[in-house]
C-alpha cells in the first residue's frame, strides 16, 4: 500500500464532528473564549479541529474533546484557540476611522490633555499587529510633526500566541501591506523574500501581550487608555459575551476616551453606556 493510500485511510478513519461532542466543544470554548460557534459553523470547526487531531494523532473527536477539556490540558487550550481563531486583518483597514481619529479625536485629546501628555492606546483583539502598527505609523507621520512633544504608548493584545508571535516578527505581505501609501512602505519597510520587514523602531513603539476578552480579571488590568480598537471581533461573540466584554472595555478607557468597533458594525443593541460620536460617516464611541 502506498504511502498515501495509507494516509487517506488515516483520514477516513478520522471520525467526523458529531452533534453531540460539537457541543461539547462548542461550549467548552465559549466559556474559555466568548467564542460562540452557530449551529451552521458546525463543519468550520471540524475542519479547524482535524489539524488538532493530526498534530495528536488522535482518531476521534470524541477523544480530542475529552482531553482538552481536561484541567492538565491547558497547553492543549492554546494550541485549540490558534487554530480555531480568524486572523484576516491588513494595515489601514479602514482608512475613514484612521482619519477621524488623526483629524478630529487626537487633537480633541490633547487639547484637554495639553501639548506634553501621554496618549494610551490599546489594539485589543490585535492579531498580527496591522492595526496596531498602522497606529504607530500615523503618528509618526501624522501626529508628531504637529504635537512633537506628545507621547503615545500602544499595547496590542490578542488571545492567539501564534498571532502575536507573527506580530513581534512583523514580516508582511503584499495583501497585508496593499494600503500602505507607498513612500511609507519604502520609508518602514525592508523588502525581504518573503515580504516587507517593519523596522524595528516602529515594531518596538508597540508592545504585545496575550489577553483573552472574555477573561474578566485579565481585562481589570487593562486600564485608561485613551483610545481602543476593538475591531472585528465582537461578529464572533453571542449577545452576552459581546456585553460582558464590551463592559470590560468601556472600564478600560480613561474619561472621555474613545472606543472604535469594526466599520461595519455597531453597538447598538450592546450597551447605551458611550456617547456615539458621529464624523463623516464614521461612529467611535465615548466614554462620558
Ligand atoms: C479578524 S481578526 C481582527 C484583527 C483586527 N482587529 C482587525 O480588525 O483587522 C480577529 C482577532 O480576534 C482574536 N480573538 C478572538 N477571540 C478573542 C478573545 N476572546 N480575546 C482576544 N482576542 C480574540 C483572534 O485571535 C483574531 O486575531
Amino acid at each position: 500500500m502506498s504511502i498515501l493510500q495509507n494516509i487517506s485511510v488515516a483520514d477516513r478513519r478520522r471520525s467526523q464532528l458529531d452533534v453531540s461532542t460539537f457541543e461539547t466543544l462548542r461550549s467548552f470554548i465559549y466559556d474559555e473564549t466568548g467564542i460562540y460557534f452557530q449551529d451552521n459553523k458546525r463543519y468550520l470547526l471540524e475542519s479547524r479541529v482535524s489539524r488538532r487531531l493530526k498534530a495528536l494523532q488522535l482518531d476521534s473527536f470524541a477523544d480530542y474533546a475529552r482531553q482538552v477539556t481536561t484541567r492538565r490540558q491547558r497547553a492543549e487550550l492554546g494550541h485549540l484557540i490558534n487554530a480555531i481563531t480568524i486572523n484576516e486583518t491588513f494595515f489601514f483597514r479602514h482608512q475613514a476611522q484612521y482619519d477621524v481619529l488623526v483629524d478630529h479625536l487626537i487633537p480633541t485629546l490633547i487639547e484637554t490633555r495639553g501639548p506634553r501628555c501621554r496618549l494610551r492606546f490599546w489594539s485589543a483583539a490585535s492579531s498580527t499587529g496591522e492595526e496596531a502598527y498602522s497606529l504607530a505609523l500615523l503618528f509618526e507621520e501624522k501626529v508628531k510633526p504637529q504635537y512633537p512633544n506628545v507621547r503615545l504608548d500602544i499595547v496590542a493584545t490578542d488571545i492567539d500566541t501564534n498571532a502575536i508571535q507573527e506580530a513581534r516578527d512583523g514580516l508582511y505581505n503584499s495583501y497585508a501591506t496593499r494600503n500602505v501609501p507607498k513612500a511609507w512602505l519604502r520609508k518602514y519597510f525592508t523588502e525581504e523574500a518573503n515580504g516587507h520587514r517593519l523596522s524595528a523602531d516602529i515594531r518596538r513603539q508597540v508592545r504585545f501581550k496575550q489577553v483573552n476578552l472574555a477573561d474578566r480579571l485579565a481585562m481589570q488590568r487593562m486600564r485608561n487608555f485613551d483610545v481602543i480598537f476593538c475591531a472585528n471581533v465582537l461578529i464572533y461573540f453571542d449577545d452576552t459575551s459581546k456585553q460582558q466584554v464590551v463592559a470590560s472595555l468601556y472600564n478600560s478607557l480613561g474619561a472621555g476616551g474613545y472606543l472604535f468597533v469594526g466599520f461595519s458594525e455597531s453597538l447598538y443593541g450592546v450597551t447605551q453606556a458611550f456617547h456615539a460620536v458621529r464624523i463623516d460617516k464614521t461612529t467611535a464611541y465615548q466614554k462620558v
